[in-house]
């Protein structure tokens, strides 16, 4: 069945912007993603999917389809599914799945990420991976639009209708079904113990309070986005799980601010990013836990000290309790304490809140950026 929704008459909630008020609906976005999805032993119960568990054990690769803010959620959910279910994922945009001859058979999950639904180059690549012989599994917003009827199988994301452009709450949806996804799979395949599974999705619960706390906190984050209306360009760097989240960070600012905005993985610093610091640069940095990898913080934190070291003003998202960073930032903005794989659902939305709100300070339409649309249904 489906059910229909009136853009128009969607309310802004007392916000001034769908988008604000879609950055505010994230805590209940990601709690109703989550909701009914298993029960209190850990167990998850996804009879929604209605694909042969036996198919799903026998995966031997996945790919991940998707475009713009979807593909980040999909690069995401890459850490993630290869750490619980020892599956490689391939992680591509669909417009250039479909113009290769990718390597695609029975024992392949194609895995498209849409909020809409409806986007052209990624249906036309489900299309092409089921004929190839693929499952397919379509992780959707839009009840009933035409990429989760073609698929074989559908995981829904439950955040309710998104009117503005840039995508947020979606995001974060996507991302949470990529992991209850990523935890069926290995508990059916025997990757974790049911224990193991409930710990992580004890965690992910506690997600929304996370972000209800930072969005408690977001006059921090909008002081700097204000102070900082009339940047060129500005820099993302980040590591591991944090370097879909710098990509991410940096699209939301072009796409409504009209800010040049470049992501990195922090590794490639020395490989060419570097030679654009120069003094004054704004970079962000996304930075590991501490918890985590070891190495990689340190890593991290040296990255910030090179930069800093070259004039950039650097802009740091740590983790409550990281001193380590305050010294070499001249901006910190602390998120609280969660597993390095869900830091994701937390670090980015500091960075939807800068760029909504550096937009704003600028007098454009954060809903309505220019030369963008909602969903682009042609090729
Ligand atoms: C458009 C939208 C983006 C979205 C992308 C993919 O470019 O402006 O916000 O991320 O399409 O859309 P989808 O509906 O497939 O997730």
């Amino acid at each position: 069945f489906t059910v229909d929704w009136d853009a128009a008459a969607a309310e802004k909630g007392g916000f001034a912007s769908f988008m604000e008020k879609e950055v505010h609906d994230q805590p209940a976005a990601v709690a109703d993603t989550l909701l009914g999805r298993s029960d209190s032993a850990g167990r998850l119960t996804l009879d929604e999917l209605r694909i042969d568990p036996g198919q799903l054990k026998r995966v031997k690769k996945i790919i991940v389809l998707a475009c713009g803010t979807s593909a980040y959620a999909g690069s995401v959910a890459k850490y993630a599914i290869e750490s619980w279910c020892r599956i490689p994922v391939e992680v591509e945009l669909s417009h250039e799945f479909r113009y290769r001859e990718p390597i695609v058979d029975a024992d392949t999950l194609v895995v498209s990420i849409s909020q809409s639904g409806e986007t052209m180059d990624t249906l036309m690549a489900v299309r092409y991976a089921k004929e190839q012989g693929a499952k397919t599994l379509s992780i959707c917003n839009t009840n009933g639009s035409t990429i989760p009827r073609e698929s074989d199988a559908v995981l829904y994301t439950h955040a309710g209708p998104e009117i503005a452009v840039a995508s947020t709450k979606a995001f974060l949806a996507q991302i949470v079904a990529t992991y209850i996804l990523g935890l069926y799979l290995a508990s059916l395949r025997g990757n974790l113990f049911t224990g193991q599974i409930r710990d992580i999705m004890a965690d992910l619960n506690k997600i929304p309070g996370k972000i209800t706390d930072i969005l408690d906190r977001e006059d921090e984050i909008k002081e700097l986005a204000r102070s900082m209306k009339d940047e060129a360009s500005v820099l993302f760097l980040g590591r591991h799980v944090g370097y879909p989240v710098a990509m991410e960070g940096a699209l939301k600012l072009k796409e409504i601010a009209y800010i040049h905005a470049e992501g990195f993985a922090a590794g490639e610093l020395k490989h060419g990013p570097i030679a654009l610091i120069d003094d004054g640069q704004p970079v962000f940095v996304v930075v590991p836990s501490k918890r985590g990898r070891d190495s990689l913080h340190a890593k991290v934190v040296s990255n910030i000290q090179e930069v800093r070291a070259r004039g950039a003003k650097t802009l740091v998202i740590a983790e409550e309790g990281d001193e380590a960073v305050r010294e070499y930032s001249e901006f910190v903005f602390y998120v609280p304490e969660t597993p390095t794989l869900l830091m994701p659902l937390l670090t980015v939305v500091p960075l939807q809140i800068f760029a909504c709100e550096l937009a704003s300070a600028k007098g454009y339409d954060v809903d309505q950026p220019r030369n963008l649309a909602k969903s682009v249904t042609v090729e």
